[in-house]
């Protein structure tokens, strides 16, 4: 079976092909589609695993947790070797927030008796005595002006605790209780920095026993939360592009993305100073090469705090850019020794958002039976990386990573003496090999094809997602 697909895998490759890599075999018969065309080589014969092994050297010696001063140091590094190799930089900022909790306590008195409340992640420290309004589930439109200089009373539910919070803010609210919409918990919800009013939660049987209460008459409360707050700070993306010659520019843009922050405490050796190291080494070969398609190498902040930077960064994009971008490849842990198990591939797997093929997942399969690991790449369906904000705006995209993972994963032990040479050479050669078939002259423009320019056939076409 393994033989069939490959084959169709590689029948298909080679149409992809058909616009010129086939002559370089040289042979004047079949080409051998398993092996490099020698556009490939142009790309693969200078990516260089110990390049990659010392950039991740550098990066793991200290932590790269988002909004530290170890963020700072790698983001350095990364500009200053994009710049080095030519390139067109830029170290975009964006706002982070980090929860306060030091003894948090919550107040809340109504009628002489303490709800002993929740205090909501991030509220504001702060104090109010009001009367008390029912605004129910507190959703926008639905808020009255009457909630103004009072403590709202809000039930969990159908939109966001900070849209809720948001809503009653908004029209001036002094303070949020927010009553369970089930079960017996107080402990949920979370405010947003600048909504600066205490908010607290409660149980269900407590909620709705203080909006019988109102049926009966006006209730004053008294709300006090200390010890409780939102912090800002800064992180970045870093971005270099390579524009292709005016004569030449076909108007297309490639991104080759990878995370540089780490968790907390982790030196993040492989998660993911590993596809920094590779986004790194892709640069610097295709720094000059006559290309068609404008280059955009980043490497994000804050993906670990929920993928922050790479929706700040789309979040930039206007949609005439976006709608330019022919494929985003993010590279995500793809260096280690102890993950992928025996899978084949080494355990390489690229996964889409929506567990569908697409341009990326395409060419990369096909690249990776022409490169240094000898096989076409499977696919599967997740999210976790910089690939989803792309895959929400449209483009083509798909996540790099070795399958099972390491039991390193997000530990300290995350480090420079797990990394295999070999999987990142191999992660590499992929990449490039597909971003340079994309972007070279001699191949066609796919904009809006939105799918691979032939395509290309997987036995697991129906398998169950993540399978
Ligand atoms: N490198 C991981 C992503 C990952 C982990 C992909 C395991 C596939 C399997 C990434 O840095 C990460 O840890 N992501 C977070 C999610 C994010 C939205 C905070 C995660 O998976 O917990
Ligand atoms: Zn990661």
């Amino acid at each position: 079976m393994g033989r069939k697909w490959t084959m169709a895998v590689l029948l298909a490759a080679g149409l992809v092909l058909s616009t010129g890599g086939v002559s370089a075999q040289g042979n004047g018969g079949a080409p051998n589609q398993n092996a490099a065309s020698a556009f490939d080589n142009k790309i693969i014969k200078k990516i260089s695993a110990d390049n990659m092994y010392n950039h991740i050297a550098y990066l793991s010696e200290v932590p790269r947790q988002a909004g530290t001063e170890g963020e700072v140091r790698g983001v350095r590094y990364i500009e200053s070797h994009f710049k080095q190799y030519g390139y067109e930089t830029e170290v975009q900022p964006f706002p982070i927030y980090s929860v306060i909790r030091n003894n948090a306590s919550g107040l809340l008195e109504i009628g002489g008796q303490n709800l002993r409340p929740y205090v909501m992640s991030g509220s504001y420290s702060g104090e109010a005595t009001a009367e008390v309004i029912n605004v129910g589930l507190a959703q926008k439109g639905t808020v009255p002006d009457a909630v103004k200089g009072k403590i709202a009373l809000i039930e969990r539910g159908d939109i966001t605790f900070v849209e809720k919070i948001q809503n009653v803010f908004d029209k001036g609210a002094v303070g949020v209780i927010m009553y369970n919409n089930s079960g017996t918990s107080n402990a949920f919800g979370q405010a947003a920095y600048g909504q600066n009013i205490p908010a607290v939660s409660i149980t269900r049987a407590q909620g709705l026993s203080l909006v019988e209460q109102l049926k009966n008459g006006p209730l004053t409360a008294h709300i006090k939360v200390t010890g409780s707050g939102l912090e800002e700070k800064t992180s970045y993306n870093v971005i270099a592009k390579m524009k292709p010659h005016k004569n030449k520019d076909t108007g297309q843009i490639v991104m080759i993305g990878a995370h540089h922050d780490s968790v907390a405490n982790g030196p993040g050796a492989n998660d993911d100073a590993s596809g920094v190291s590779a986004v790194l080494e892709l640069a610097r070969v295709m720094a000059n090469m006559p290309i068609d398609t404008e280059l955009r190498f980043v490497t994000f902040g804050s993906e670990e705090l929920g993928l922050l930077g790479s929706y700040h960064y789309a979040g930039t994009l206007s949609s005439e850019e976006a709608d330019r971008m022919v494929a985003h490849f993010q590279m995500d842990m793809i260096g280690s020794k102890d993950a992928g198990g025996n899978n084949k591939a080494n355990g390489l797997i690229m996964y889409t958002i929506d567990g569908k093929k697409n341009l990326v997942t395409d060419l990369a399969s096909a690249a990776g039976a022409r490169t240094a690991l000898g096989e076409v790449v499977p696919y599967g369906q997740l999210g976790r990386s910089d690939h989803q904000p792309f895959h929400e705006l449209g483009i083509p995209a798909a996540l790099f990573i070795h399958s099972p993972l390491e039991k390193w994963y997000h530990t300290p032990a995350d480090t420079i003496d797990k990394i295999d040479k070999n999987k990142l050479q191999e992660t590499a050669e992929i990449v490039g090999a597909s971003v340079y078939q994309i972007a070279r002259p001699d191949t066609p423009s796919l904009i809006h094809s939105r799918v691979a320019p032939k395509p290309v056939d997987y036995d697991f076409e129906n398998r169950p997602p993540g399978a």
